[in-house]
């Protein structure tokens, strides 16, 4: 198993010396390595067994560190930066040649976020490369929001996992490039589209196009656990799977004839913030029951609620 700590300074010296560690940030936990060292990236790709067609998000601290390594940011693109960074917010822009192709699967653009979490920003600010950090978990399964879930699935293939406490935001970022001089959300995620569109307008959403090999972020069956997760109306659901072992996934509502280790409350008060933090530990939780079957409903969709549907529609998808 890895070693869970705080130790910031200890986790410069592995990313320096070519090791890739897990790392917290506010979105999900991330599996991070030197962006710039194809040995570090390579690491990255096997210990998650993740396609190599796959592209990576590399993270830095500061707008001035970005330049380093993309052509140029145009000017919607910098607007959102302004007002998102650190934030859950990725942008694709045209990159410079010391980010190696393996990173971006040999796209022209590079995925680049400025992550909104004190101890990786302090780590990051000791650092002069930009880390390339995909979710810290196996290709295809829920993303980890703690130490703990990162060192449950890849502890055996790391040495070190840095603690930032749970995920705040709990749901990946918002990715956003460009069709032409049309910006375009690629993955809903943790800003919403209500806060994008606030500030640089309409924008077009393509979240699902999973054959588009330009966007292979956006892969249909995605975040699943292992059990089947079936989404609907949780009353006419219980009663369709009613022979059969299951576990409830609710938006706000306690089944009283189900007994409470086998239901999980995304949020009783209705909030989707509180939902989407809680939306991948709960998918954990649940899949570790002794059930068959996660019986789930969609939430509202506004706000965080996209992000979140989208997300149970993937994990539905198998
Ligand atoms: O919140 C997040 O974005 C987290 C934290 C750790 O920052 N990271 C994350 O990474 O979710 P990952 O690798 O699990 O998902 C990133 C997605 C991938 O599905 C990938 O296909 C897409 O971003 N992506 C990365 N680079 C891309 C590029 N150059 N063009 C198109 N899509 C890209
Ligand atoms: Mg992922």
């Amino acid at each position: 198993m890895a070693i869970i700590g705080n130790d910031i300074e200890h986790a410069s010296t592995l990313l320096k010396a070519g090791e890739v560690i897990g790392i917290p940030t506010e979105t999900v936990y991330g599996l991070a390595g030197n962006a710039y060292n194809v040995s570090a990236v390579t690491k990255i790709f096997k210990i998650k067994k993740r396609p190599d067609f796959d592209p990576l998000i590399v993270h830095t601290d500061s707008l001035a560190k970005i330049y380093k390594f993309v052509k140029d940011i145009p000017e919607s693109a910098f607007q959102l930066a302004k007002y998102f960074w650190p934030g859950p917010l990725t942008l694709l822009l045209a990159k410079k040649s010391v980010i190696p192709d393996l990173v971006t699967s040999g796209l022209p653009n590079v995925a680049v976020r400025v992550p909104n979490h004190a101890v990786t920003l302090a780590l990051l600010e000791k650092l002069d490369f930009p880390l390339a950090a995909p979710s810290a978990n196996p290709f295809g399964y829920v993303s980890p929001t703690s130490a703990r879930h990162v060192n449950d699935q890849l502890g055996g293939k790391i040495p070190y996992i840095l603690n930032g406490g749970v995920s705040k935001v709990g749901i990946e970022s918002t990715i956003i490039g460009y069709e032409g001089s049309q910006l375009v959300v690629y993955r809903l995620g943790g800003l919403t589209l209500e806060k994008i569109e606030h500030v640089v307008g309409k924008v077009t959403i393509k979240p699902h196009s999973s054959s588009d090999p330009t966007t292979p972020g956006s892969l249909k069956s995605h975040y699943s656990p292992a059990k089947k997760v079936v989404i609907g109306n949780i009353e006419e659901l219980m009663d369709v799977y009613k022979d059969r072992p299951f576990a409830l996934l609710s938006f706000q509502k306690e089944y009283d004839h189900i007994p409470s280790e086998n239901q999980l409350i995304l949020s009783k008060s209705g909030d989707l913030d509180e939902a989407a933090q809680n939306l991948f530990s709960s998918l954990r939780t649940l899949d570790n029951l002794p059930v068959e079957y996660i019986l789930t409903e969609y939430v509202p969709d506004r706000d965080l609620g996209l992000a979140i549907n989208d997300r149970l529609k993937r994990a539905a998808a198998k």
